[in-house]
């Protein structure tokens, strides 16, 4: 059996700097038409020239693949610096909470010191992309204690485009059902199929450990329940996150799962298996581009149900379920 489908969407990506931020972005133009990557690079990406510099590195890289970059919302960005990258067409800033991840310090420690950049990103129809983890809260709570903010926000900005991302939780889930403004979540392969027992139940997983953590059953299900039921505000968003073997297998193991080589693979054989195939298409290729208010991709992607398993290293990581079979497989990305 196959299929075909538009290139799909990656709403969340890391593709970092340097030199294997090539290898990063060709993993992604493998099997995808479009990313948005994140800007918590070092240095941060925080201005116009910047970001179109980084663009540039990305589309030598791999020229087919369509690489949006979000600005890094600094507790000093005022809202002249996020109309002049409005301007410069950039769709997306991203909201660290101080510390919260990799490589998030000099983050924000309170919304309000962003009060007149959010003014301007609402204005420009910009969308706000929150990491939405309260860093002093305990670690499986910290989503639902960053939520009161996401609220205050929308208080305040009851037009601004807000995407939680990288849902994790139940109570996530419920702020964006409950949200009366335009609001969404992305979704990640690791929080949609796995749980806080797969991180640490058996032996230690550090190529699940990510932020935020996986969580319960639960949490679980309350994601998969939106997919299956079609919601147009949750989409895919990878958090495909490298970082070297090495690293990972260390004592001071960095948070983030590297889903890129095996993502869409895993989304069709998980959606095949609870037979929602028809639920896939507009999951990765209609509602996130609806909601950032941009066109479809060109070209395709085939894919075959044939068993393949997910390889022990790529591009000098260890890619999530290394050593797993999936049953479905990418054959061929076209990009006309
Ligand atoms: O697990 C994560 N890794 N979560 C993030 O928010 C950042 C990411 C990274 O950059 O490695
Ligand atoms: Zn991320």
């Amino acid at each position: 059996m196959t299929l075909e489908i538009p290139r799909p969407d990656d709403w969340h990506v890391h593709l970092r700097q340097g030199k294997r931020m090539g290898d990063y972005v060709r993993a992604h133009a493998a099997a995808f038409g479009r990313v948005l990557a994140m800007p918590n690079t070092i240095p941060p990406l925080t201005t116009p020239d910047e970001i179109s510099a980084y663009r540039e590195l990305a589309r030598e890289a791999a020229p087919d693949l369509d690489v949006l970059t979000a600005f890094r919302l600094m507790p000093d960005t005022g809202g002249e610096e996020v109309s002049a990258l409005a301007d410069s067409g950039i769709k997306a800033g991203k909201y660290y909470p101080d510390g919260v991840t990799t490589n998030s310090k000099g983050g924000l420690s309170n919304w309000r010191q962003i009060e007149s950049a959010l003014a301007a990103m609402e204005a420009s129809g910009m969308v706000l992309c929150l990491h939405g983890e309260e860093p002093t809260a305990s670690v499986l709570k910290r989503e639902e204690a960053f939520l009161p903010v996401f609220r205050e926000i929308r208080e305040a900005f009851p037009r601004l485009k807000m995407i939680l991302e990288h849902v994790s939780s139940a109570a996530g889930v419920q702020a964006v059902i409950d949200d009366q403004g335009p609001s969404a979540a992305t979704v990640t392969v690791q929080h949609l199929l796995f749980t806080l027992d797969d991180l640490i139940g058996g032996s230690l997983n550090p190529h699940l450990f990510c932020k935020p953590v996986v969580k319960t059953d639960e949490d679980r299900k309350a994601i998969q329940e939106r997919i299956l039921d079609g919601d147009n505000r949750f989409f895919f968003g990878s958090d495909s996150a490298p970082h070297e073997k090495g690293q990972k297998e260390s004592p001071h193991c960095p948070a983030g799962a590297y889903t890129a080589p095996m993502a869409l693979p895993a989304l069709v054989s998980w959606f095949d298996g609870v037979d929602a195939l028809d639920r896939l298409e507009p999951f990765l290729c209609e509602f996130g581009r609806n909601f950032y208010g941009l066109p479809s991709n060109r070209g395709t992607v085939r894919l075959e149900r044939r068993s393949w398993t997910v390889p022990q290293i790529s591009q000098g990581c260890v890619p999530l379920m290394a050593g797993e079979e999936l049953l479905w497989r990418v054959v061929s990305i076209s990009a006309v």
